[in-house]
């Protein structure tokens, strides 16, 4: 287990993934009854963007360090949401920290509500512990998240959302996610999932989607959005995100955020992305 988000912490792939769960718990957040989220690849939760490991790799600068202009009226009407929380985690923190998912829930969830929060990795669960001790919508497991997620379903709420954010060291994490994410709707199978994948080149990625939709039948959406073209298998040219009974509205919102996100934070002005409803 080598990797630390840290040093990923508000690149684009960030800006992207958290934009993205901020629209679906928003959504969520409109009706009244309670609604747990079940975060399975948690990390640490909150990143100074100021600390050595940040700089080393600077990603962030070409993430949330671009989003400081307004995109345009309405992709900026669909991040709401996620530069709510951001304002809020830099008037709490400092100015130069950024959420990742477990703060986003931590924010967003109501005091009825239930956050779940997996991570492996034994100093990074500990961390998270300590950070959330005292939230009582929070519950930190120091766990596989592959495998207790399906110990976990379905929830006593009977509504909920799972993300699914691994760091794909291993290989064959792309059909791994299809299936899980696959194994876990057959005992819930009213429950929102988020898969997130890395996108080097495509093939990964639309076998992944293939596996998903043999597997199951419910709506699936696939997002996905690229900073760099597809011409480089060697390089992370963008990432994907596939969502199990997605919001109605979600397909909408990402056809006016997404033309003006990509764009901005497109490496050498080739951004692009898609939005499939299957
Ligand atoms: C991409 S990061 C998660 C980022 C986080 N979801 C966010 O958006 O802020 C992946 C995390 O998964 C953890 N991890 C790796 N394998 C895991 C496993 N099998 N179960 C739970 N956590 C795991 C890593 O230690 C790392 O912290």
């Amino acid at each position: 287990m080598n990797y630390r988000h840290i040093f990923h912490a508000g690149n684009a792939v960030d800006v992207f993934k958290h934009a993205v769960l901020c629209r679906i718990l928003s959504h969520a957040l409109k009706k009244e009854t309670p609604f747990r989220v079940i975060d399975t690849h948690a990390g640490i939760g909150l990143y100074d963007l100021t600390s050595t490991q940040a700089n080393k790799t600077s990603e962030w600068r070409e993430g949330i360090g671009r989003l400081k202009e307004p995109l345009s009226a309405e992709a900026d009407e669909v991040l709401e949401p996620y530069h709510t929380i951001l304002a809020k985690v830099r008037e709490r923190f400092g100015q130069t920290f950024y959420p990742g998912s477990p703060q986003i829930i931590r924010e967003m969830l109501r005091p009825g509500d239930k956050g779940i929060l997996i991570e492996r990795h034994p100093e990074d669960a500990k961390r998270l512990k300590q950070r959330y001790d005292r939230a009582a919508t929070i519950k930190v497991l120091s766990l596989d998240g592959w495998i207790a997620l399906h110990g976990l379903i379905p929830p006593p709420e009977k509504r909920g959302i799972v993300l699914i954010d691994p760091p794909y060291e291993e290989p064959g994490e792309h059909v791994r996610l299809a299936q899980e994410i696959s194994k876990a709707w057959r005992k819930w199978p009213s429950g929102v999932y988020i898969g997130w994948y890395p996108i080097k080149e495509l093939g990964p990625a639309n076998e992944c989607v293939s596996v998903l939709q043999g597997a199951i039948n419910a709506d699936i959406l696939r997002i996905e959005m690229l900073t760099d073209p597809l011409n480089d298998p060697s390089r992370l040219n963008g990432s994907g995100l596939v969502v199990v009974n997605p919001p109605w509205t979600l397909a909408q919102d990402m056809q006016a955020l997404l033309p003006y996100l990509s764009q901005r934070l497109a490496k050498n002005g080739a951004g692009d992305y898609r939005v499939l409803a299957l």
